[in-house]
């Protein structure tokens, strides 16, 4: 991501239309019984269940980090690589997510006349009876791409690491996720309206980088373009929320992450919220003895942060494009920046596994808890787990 720190951009909320009053005060009626975002927190028991991922991610052997530990140029065979191998992963352990490509081409200032192809890959699961545009997301977000220059980069904090992380999230909220749509079903509860549409979407974002240094035009052509398409695409008439855009009810930012002692800041007040809430998951993760790591201080220090000390000072990145356009934000990065930062020294020698074990529990649980997974995680048998990853290995 840039290195350059601005300021923040006031931006527009979505338009309201006389439906959008009646739910507005609904949930204002609804919020002084339940205030709003308070979500219920995991239970000990539950945070305990959430798996570590930790032997596939290990930075050498591990089975979905190593393979991203690679150059992956846009439009370059190891970017194709990187692309199967995510794809293959879901297709054979999580058939359950919605594969979508979303493609687009751009002139650089590195390649001249060349049109260089950028390709997201976005993965989604959604409730089966839901219609899509009523389906509220929590987007996961991580660029895959590697710089241009040096030659040989590797990026592993930027950021493979991070994508190997939403690998692991998606894998460790996916049977929970079954077994509570399969409880509402079987409930009746199911579309009945009682409850918000919950989906949970990863977006593994091309071209984040800039190829010679960083503009408004030379830096996140995947983001660009995917803000923009869905932006444009509209959902069917009365459906929830407008577009795919709409439908991102939060958009959780990875970057940068995986040496030892990170030191992420909350950025934005709109979002401190959240920001809290997997603040609070770290540090009972912390107490409960589930966290491998060992650092000077909390990755997640800043839950203090009261109103008037946001600045508007925030590190450009992916969500940019989103953010100008509403998008609710939580840019999970560290500042400062991993001293490896833009240097051929960001390899798979630089991570820290303890680190990047505890970042892959630490957002799964805070996944879990916003998709309200608490009774399903504490039901989860590890055991049984782990049977069935090898059963569906061994076919
Ligand atoms: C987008 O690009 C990917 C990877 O090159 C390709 O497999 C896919 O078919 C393309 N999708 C579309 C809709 O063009
Ligand atoms: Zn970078």
């Amino acid at each position: 991501m840039g290195g350059v720190m601005t300021h923040s951009i006031r931006w527009k909320r979505p338009r309201f239309n006389a439906l959008s009053y009646l739910v507005f005060a609904l949930v204002l009626v609804l919020g002084l019984l339940n205030p709003a975002h308070a979500y219920a927190e995991l239970s000990d028991k539950a945070l305990r269940n959430i798996p570590s991922g930790a032997p596939d991610l290990d930075p050498k052997t591990g089975s979905l980090l190593a393979p991203i530990l690679i150059p992956r140029v846009p439009g370059t065979p190891g970017s194709a690589a990187v692309q199967h191998h995510f794809v293959d992963f879901f297709v054979r352990e999580l058939p359950g997510w919605r594969v979508e490509w979303h493609n687009s081409t751009s002139k650089t200032p590195a390649t001249g006349d060349t049109d260089v192809h950028f390709t997201n890959l976005i993965l989604t699961r959604d409730p089966l009876w839901a219609q899509i545009g009523d389906v509220g997301r929590l987007a996961l977000v991580a660029h895959y791409d590697s710089l241009y220059r040096p030659e040989g980069f590797i990026g592993a904090t930027d950021s493979a690491a991070p994508c190997a992380m939403l690998m692991q999230v998606a894998r460790g909220v996916d049977e929970a996720l079954t077994q509570k749509w399969e409880a509402m079903e079987a409930s009746g509860d199911a579309g009945m309206g009682l409850e918000e549409e919950k989906g949970v979407q990863i977006i593994f974002l091309d071209g984040e980088e800039a190829w010679v240094s960083w503009t408004a035009t030379d830096s996140i052509y995947g983001a660009r373009a995917l803000a923009e398409t869905w932006e444009s695409e509209v959902h069917p008439p009365l459906s929830t929320y407008r577009t795919p855009l709409d439908s991102i009810n939060l958009f959780l930012l990875l970057d940068l992450l995986g040496t030892a002692d990170p030191h992420v800041p909350s950025y934005f007040s709109t979002t401190h919220w959240a920001y809290q809430g997997i603040a609070k998951i770290e540090a009972r993760m912390r107490k409960l003895g589930l966290l491998v790591s060992n650092p000077k201080n909390a990755f997640l220090p800043d839950s203090e942060k009261t109103a008037d000390q946001f600045r508007g000072a925030f590190v450009q990145d992916d969500h940019v494009p989103f953010m100008m356009r509403g998008v609710d934000v939580l840019h999970i990065i560290p500042t400062p920046f991993p001293l490896v930062w833009h240097t051929m020294d960001d390899n798979a020698e630089h991570l820290d596994p303890g680190t990047v074990a505890d970042w892959a529990k630490i957002v799964t649980a805070f996944a879990a808890e916003w998709l309200e997974l608490d009774e399903f995680v504490s039901q989860l048998n590890p055991s049984t787990e782990k049977q069935a990853i090898r059963d569906r290995t061994e076919l």
